[in-house]
């Protein structure tokens, strides 16, 4: 840490057992897994599309003495005195988010994407309602309709698909569902979808039968705040999104509506499904706002998506095959040719090459969740740790020399290495232009770890 970091550091009043102790000499064992996972995400590269590394800022709020207070209820009307200073930051938090996004309101509470949806529906569903929602095969996620999850079992869920010969949302499809079950609430949004949301067609279907919309947008909340992604605030009812994917904040999730829910959907997440407010992370989410407000974080995700065009080139160009036939957005998804469920064995390989991913199933999945037939790459993180359109070629290359020869353990531990070196190379380059900026007196770019 700096000596200008470390001296703005916020700490504890020294008080309570231990206080004057570090973690290193209080739990030398969660201290040594902290710092584990420190040289993980430097020494390997994390093409997860729904992680990121956080700033030091955010860091330094969610580990903040803000974790000590309760404050049930919303600012200024909280169940709990001595919330002078948590009300700031929770308040700081809305507005920014509000202006953000043009949001006439939003709810910085939930503890999670998934909470953040649960909020919604029991803000204006009543148990049983119709609701349509991306089949989890097709992109979608476990809280819009998965068998396994809450909300098939509380509502009744519809769900709609993509085409199978586009693998793109199969609106004729939607339109016919609709019509036939004339569902209260249509969610849209996906977790492994790699296209662009026609938020509107989806409006237009939902008016057609009266249906309210969900636009659940945590994977590309980044991109919409950046400006790549078209915006589905001005057009649903209800935005939802989790704040540690393309937001770059805390694990946390976050929901935006129309003024006429507010009240409703603040009521549902307190004291509908939550107790207390988790207000260090708040605190971080207000950080991750600002942030996301500079012209930088416009860059930021400008990058995201034109290094997501040259992996997607170039595992095309490797003969992979990629669902929907490439990308606009910051994931991809690829579909292993293999006469087996092929994922799992897929994504270890690549972790041992230093290469993170996740298995995922894929449209008209033959394999399951647990062994799917396809792996889910993402640039997000590795665009914040430094890595540019030359890195990201390289990374295709490496990719699908693993993917093509999984059981080659040798292979695997070579391409560790060349994964070794190219990190810490691209390290030392944002190192050498943070310090240059720093030199020239603006404030850091978004840092990556401490
Ligand atoms: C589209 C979508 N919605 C909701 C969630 C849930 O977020 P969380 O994992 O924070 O509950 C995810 C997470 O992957 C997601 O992709």
């Amino acid at each position: 840490m700096s000596e200008t970091a470390a001296a703005t550091t916020l700490t504890h009043p020294n008080s309570g057992p231990n206080s004057s102790r570090g973690l290193a000499e209080v739990d030398p064992r969660v201290w040594e897994a902290i710092e584990g996972e420190e040289r993980r995400l430097r020494e390997t590269i994390q093409l997860i599309p729904s992680e990121n590394y956080p700033s030091q800022a955010v860091l330094e709020a969610a580990g903040s003495v803000l974790t000590t207070k309760y404050a049930e209820g919303y600012p200024r009307r909280r169940f709990y005195q001595g919330t002078q200073w948590v009300d700031v930051v929770e308040g700081l938090a809305r507005a920014r988010a509000g202006k953000l996004f043009g949001a006439d309101h939003a709810n910085v509470q939930p503890h999670s994407g998934s909470s953040a949806n649960m909020g919604v529906y029991f803000s204006v569903l009543q148990l049983g309602d119709t609701v349509m929602g991306m089949d989890l095969n097709a992109g979608g996620h476990l809280t819009h309709g998965s068998p396994a999850n809450f909300s098939s079992k509380l509502y009744k869920f519809v769900s709609y698909g993509v085409d199978p010969s586009t693998e793109r949302i199969d609106f004729n499809h939607v339109e016919q569902l609709a019509k036939q079950h004339r569902p209260r609430m249509i969610v849209i949004g996906a977790t492994a979808y790699p296209r662009i949301f026609d938020w509107q067609r989806f409006r237009e279907i939902a008016d057609s039968v009266g249906a309210m919309l969900l636009a659940d947008m945590a994977h590309v909340a980044g991109l919409v705040a950046g400006g790549v992604h078209p915006s589905p605030v001005p057009i649903a009812e209800f935005c939802s999104s989790s704040t540690h994917k393309t937001l770059r904040g805390p694990r946390g999730g976050m929901v935006l509506c129309k003024e006429e829910y507010a009240e409703a959907l603040d009521r549902a997440i307190f004291p509908g499904i939550q107790g207390g407010p988790l207000e260090h992370i708040i605190a971080a989410k207000a950080v991750m706002l600002r942030e996301a407000a500079q012209s930088e974080f416009r860059d930021y995700c400008q990058a995201v998506v034109d290094n997501a065009q040259v992996l997607a080139e170039t595992l095309l160009a490797e003969g992979l095959n990629l669902v929907s036939g490439g990308t606009d957005n910051h994931l991809i998804l690829v579909r292993l040719q293999s006469d087996k469920p092929a994922g799992r064995e897929a994504a270890q390989a690549l972790e041992s090459a230093g290469l993170v991913v996740n298995k995922n199933t894929v449209p008209g999945e033959t394999g399951t969740a647990v062994n799917p037939s396809g792996i889910r790459l993402g640039t997000p993180a590795a665009t914040t740790f430094g890595f540019g359109p030359e890195e990201f070629r390289q990374v295709g290359r490496l990719v699908a020399r693993i993917v093509k020869d999984v059981a080659n353990e040798d292979l695997q531990r070579r391409t560790a290495d060349e994964v070794r070196e190219l990190c810490a190379a691209v390290e030392a380059r944002r190192q050498t232009a943070e310090t240059a900026e720093t030199a020239d007196s603006h404030p850091p770019r978004v840092p990556v770890m401490a």
